[in-house]
């Protein structure tokens, strides 16, 4: 039985940890950075009993290199310590039974916002979100509010309004019962681990009801408005018709009633 070689590469402190391990390990493993700025990850099997039919690199469970070289040394080069780079990386040699270690590239959490405007409408629910997929994951996440009074930060379940869920990769906060005066502004969102602490920060934008009733209101005034225009071209149209109709054969007819009305009015009332 073989034990497994461990060993972890701070972000900022780099360890050569070949002399961390037991003579009696099959395998040693060591990282440092080369001149170029790239990392190398290096697995050394000193067991020379083994015959070696290939190697394998993983990053998580994805097998990033495979090769069917004989060597008892396997080099496997990261571009730098970073949030994209940090993970946990697996060296196998092919042999029977396999042999593996485990490197750990770890970084401060590299927080971002999914967006970095968000809206609501007042009266509803406002949702923001920050993850970090960096290795190791976020221990703590806290929210904050940025206010002129300074930066404040967020405790879960006050007010029965605020509500923070958080995974080791992903916070969210959603605040129940929007208000525009109170809750309009700068969110803050601040992931820690061992090794640091970064944050993003969110603008929460939010709309008046009445805000929300604009396009409606829109489409009525429109629509009141073409009735009105509708009425008035009407309106206007019939004086206007009745000097052609006037020289039609019954417009005489009929102005000769009216004047035969009158006339007959006029006696009955004197
Ligand atoms: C590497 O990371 C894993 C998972 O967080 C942890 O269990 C393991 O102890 C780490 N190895 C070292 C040497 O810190
Ligand atoms: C490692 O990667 C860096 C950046 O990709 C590259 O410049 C460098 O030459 C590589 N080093 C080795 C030893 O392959
Ligand atoms: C690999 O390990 C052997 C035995 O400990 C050592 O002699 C050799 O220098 C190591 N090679 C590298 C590249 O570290
Ligand atoms: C916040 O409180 C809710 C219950 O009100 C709970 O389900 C949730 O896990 C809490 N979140 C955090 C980050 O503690
Ligand atoms: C976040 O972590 C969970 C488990 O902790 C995992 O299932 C999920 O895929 C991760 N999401 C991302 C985007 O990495
Ligand atoms: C949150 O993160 C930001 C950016 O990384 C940092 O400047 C700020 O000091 C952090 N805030 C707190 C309260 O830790």
């Amino acid at each position: 039985m073989y034990s497994f070689a461990f060993i972890t590469v701070p972000a900022v402190v780099l360890l050569l940890c070949g002399t961390g391990a037991h003579s009696s390990d099959p395998l040693i493993v060591t990282s440092y950075p080369d001149a170029t700025g790239g990392e190398l990850l290096i697995c050394n099997l000193t067991d020379f009993t083994l015959t070696v039919s290939g190697h394998q690199w993983l990053k998580g469970s994805k097998v990033i290199h495979e090769d069917k070289d004989a060597s008892q040394l396997t080099i496997y080069n990261i571009t730098g310590v970073n949030a994209e780079s940090s993970g946990q990386y697996t060296c196998k040699f092919l042999t029977s039974p396999e042999v593996f270690a485990v490197i750990n590239i770890t970084v401060a959490p590299h927080v971002v916002a999914y967006k970095k405007t968000e809206h609501g409408n007042e009266g509803d629910t406002g949702v923001m979100t920050c993850k970090s997929n960096t290795f190791p994951l976020v221990d703590e996440w806290t929210w904050y509010l940025v206010s002129q009074d300074g930066i404040q930060a967020i405790v879960n379940g006050s007010e029965e309004r605020y509500f923070i869920k958080s995974t080791g990769n992903k916070t969210e906060l959603r605040i129940h019962q929007l208000d525009i005066e109170k809750d309009q502004g700068e969110y803050m969102c601040n992931g820690s681990n061992i090794h640091g602490n970064t944050g993003a920060t969110i603008a929460l934008r939010v709309r008046s009801r009445l805000a929300a009733l604009w396009p409606f209101l829109g489409i009525v005034a429109e629509v009141l408005i073409l009735v009105t225009i509708i009425f008035i071209y009407e309106k206007r149209r019939k004086p206007d018709d009745v000097p052609e109709d006037e020289d039609g054969g019954s417009a005489p007819l009929k102005s000769n009633a009216g004047a035969n009305h009158d006339t007959v009015r006029q006696r009955n009332s004197s």
